[in-house]
């Protein structure tokens, strides 16, 4: 991905396979850079072929004479940018005009915004999201951080679905030592859980008696079955700690989860059953009826 300084008088993000079209270099390996007249092109790193914003080669170096015609070319995809990144349908053919994709509406979080990642991990999305949405593992996995080992008990909650079926839980209160990168001492934390997309979801959390208010997204982009590329979201009113507190909290906290998520089998989340589901699973089962509603394939077995 590069930039097109040139569209629209602004930076806009172009989108193209990482291979070129003349003998399969990586084209990450290239040079954006500007012709004459101002065009910002991409550059081959191989025989310096040059290629514009709407994926046509323009230049064949070692043929100055040659207009290069329509098939010297690379597939790029439309873009839209939303929440701190950039977005594209993968899934769309070359030429379609726009990402065919809602993107969910975060207006109601707090201002500052904080983007962790990408986290390349060897498990599917699905796997990864429904980590996101689960609390019974706090106690043992971020213990003396979000969750403490002697009280891994889940109090019960209630799961509810929004007009377009996605589940939510309104209120989840948690036991945490330390909840956030600010917070000095245990206290009880409320939550509120809603999945947004097949591989996304969203978590706001506030202490009960002290503590910004503080909101995650999970965006996981499946890619592959059994691998994703993680971010984090991160929307807070913290204004005391810094960028560097705030992402080392929160790096610290996936890199626990990591190792459970990359040692689970199958990688892909069963969601038509054959895991042992208790009570406090409920979040987990509402998000499987959900996956099997939405008709997605990629990560789920
Ligand atoms: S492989 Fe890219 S210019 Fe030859
Ligand atoms: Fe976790």
């Amino acid at each position: 991905m590069w930039l097109d300084t040139q569209a629209q008088g602004r930076a806009v993000p172009v989108l193209m396979p990482n291979q070129c079209p003349h003998r399969g270099a990586r084209l990450s390996l290239g040079t954006v850079k500007q012709d004459s007249d101002g065009n910002t092109l991409l550059r081959c790193g191989y025989h310096g072929w040059q290629f514009g914003a709407s994926g046509q080669c323009v230049s064949v170096p070692s043929s100055p004479q040659l207009a290069p015609p329509a098939n010297f070319a690379v597939a790029c995809l439309s873009t839209r940018t939303a929440h701190g990144l950039v977005w594209a349908n993968l899934g769309l053919k070359h030429g379609a005009t726009a990402p065919t994709f809602d993107i969910p509406r975060l207006d109601h979080l707090p201002a500052r915004r904080l983007i962790y990642g990408p986290f390349d991990v060897a498990t599917s999305a699905p796997r990864a999201v429904e980590n996101f949405l689960d609390t019974a593992h706090f106690a043992y996995v971020h213990e003396g951080w979000l969750g403490d080992a002697a009280h891994p008990e889940v109090p019960p909650y209630e799961v509810t679905l929004t007009d377009d079926g996605r589940p939510c839980i309104e209120r989840y209160q948690a036991w945490q030592p330390r909840g956030s990168a600010s917070s000095q001492n245990g206290e009880w934390v409320d939550y509120r859980y809603e999945v947004l997309s097949p591989y996304s979801a969203l978590l706001e959390k506030q202490g009960q008696t002290a503590g910004p208010k503080d909101a995650y997204v999970i965006w996981a982009c499946p890619t592959t079955d059994t691998t994703c590329r993680l971010w984090f979201a991160h929307y807070t009113d913290d204004t005391d700690s810094t960028d560097e507190a705030l992402h080392d909290f929160q790096v610290t906290i996936f890199s626990q989860d990591q190792p459970i998520l990359e040692s689970q089998r199958p990688a892909q989340l069963p969601i038509g059953g054959g895991e042992a589901m208790a009570p406090s699973d409920k979040l987990s089962l509402a998000y499987r009826r959900y996956l099997r509603g939405s008709g997605v394939t990629c990560g789920v077995c």
